[in-house]
């Protein structure tokens, strides 16, 4: 039978047509396609966690923005502080998982796709270890299959304009130009205690009476008392540079006692004034943390 020329493309197109097809239908790399276009994602918000209970107006802030930004997205939360997880057991009954458990309850779920959004202000210990418990979470049988991670608050040149900008936002706005203000950031052994020597730079070429300084790193309040006298700057507002206001805030930074930060300060002679509110109560901050988590689920 002597077929046409059209009829022979015809049945060739059909012939490759259907390889392609067979292919896609039992090739392993194009299943994995299709399954991550199917798989069912999740977030996963993961902060050092607090056990007082005025800070946790900060963490319920980050879970309301996030909830508005992707409504439809499973969003669960693990704290990476295990002493905190044990302490909330232990008073108030509430277990909240560490980032491994959650991640394990997530795959046996079914979400086969998960964003970790970091809450951490730097990434030093607390976020180096939580990218190793992600990377163990990737091609679980029968769990997780992809896991991305969603940087600290401040890890890029760019994270630190455009959070410099947002702490900028949230100075008290009585504050006259030649008063200072101090932030009081956690601080590292890590070599990611760096971010905060760093994040000086920024402030400084916006306003050199804004001082950032740690509580177990450098700079300390020892340092920021220096430049204070070389300025001879009498009026300092106190803000915390963490997430939550909790135990840090509350009483290394504004506490009645004598080794405060409040209290050293006083002593030096300074007026000083306390703002106890955490990074995460102010919208334009949780922005930046919302922007890292969007790349993340992204990159799903
Ligand atoms: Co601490």
């Amino acid at each position: 039978m002597n077929l046409s020329r059209t009829a022979r493309t015809f049945l060739t197109l059909a012939v490759v047509a259907f390889f392609v097809a067979t292919l896609i239908i039992v090739s392993p790399v194009f299943a994995a396609h299709g399954e991550s276009a199917t798989g069912k994602k999740a977030i996963l918000l993961v902060a050092f966690g607090t056990s007082v209970p005025e800070a946790q107006p900060a963490l319920r802030n980050i879970d309301e923005e996030v909830r508005k930004a992707f409504p439809k997205t499973e969003v669960r939360w693990a704290y990476t502080a295990k002493i905190i997880r044990k302490k909330l057991l232990k008073e108030e009954g509430r277990r909240i998982d560490s980032p491994a458990e959650a991640l394990a309850k997530l795959g046996e779920e079914g979400f086969s796709h998960v964003a970790v959004q970091s809450l951490h202000t730097i990434p030093g210990e607390e976020f180096h270890a939580l990218s190793r418990i992600i990377r163990a979470f990737h091609n679980m049988p029968k769990g997780t299959q992809k896991v991305t991670l969603g940087t600290p608050l401040l890890t890029s040149h760019e994270d630190m304009q455009r959070a410099t900008d947002a702490l900028f936002s949230i100075f008290p706005k009585e504050r006259k130009p030649c008063e200072a203000v101090v932030l009081m950031g956690h601080g590292t052994h890590h070599a990611g205690n760096i971010y905060y020597p760093g994040l000086q730079h920024y402030l400084s070429r916006k306003d050199t009476n804004v001082f950032v300084g740690t509580v177990e790193g450098y700079p300390s309040l020892d340092d920021i008392i220096a430049e204070l006298r070389a300025k001879k700057i009498t009026n300092v507002w106190l803000m915390p540079l963490m997430s939550v206001a909790g135990d840090h805030a509350r009483n290394d930074m504004a506490g009645p006692e004598e080794d405060s930060w409040a209290s050293v300060l006083k002593k030096e002679g300074v007026t000083v004034r306390c703002t106890l509110k955490g990074t995460a109560e102010y919208d334009s901050i949780v922005a930046r943390w919302i922007a890292h988590l969007q790349s993340a689920f992204a990159r799903l």
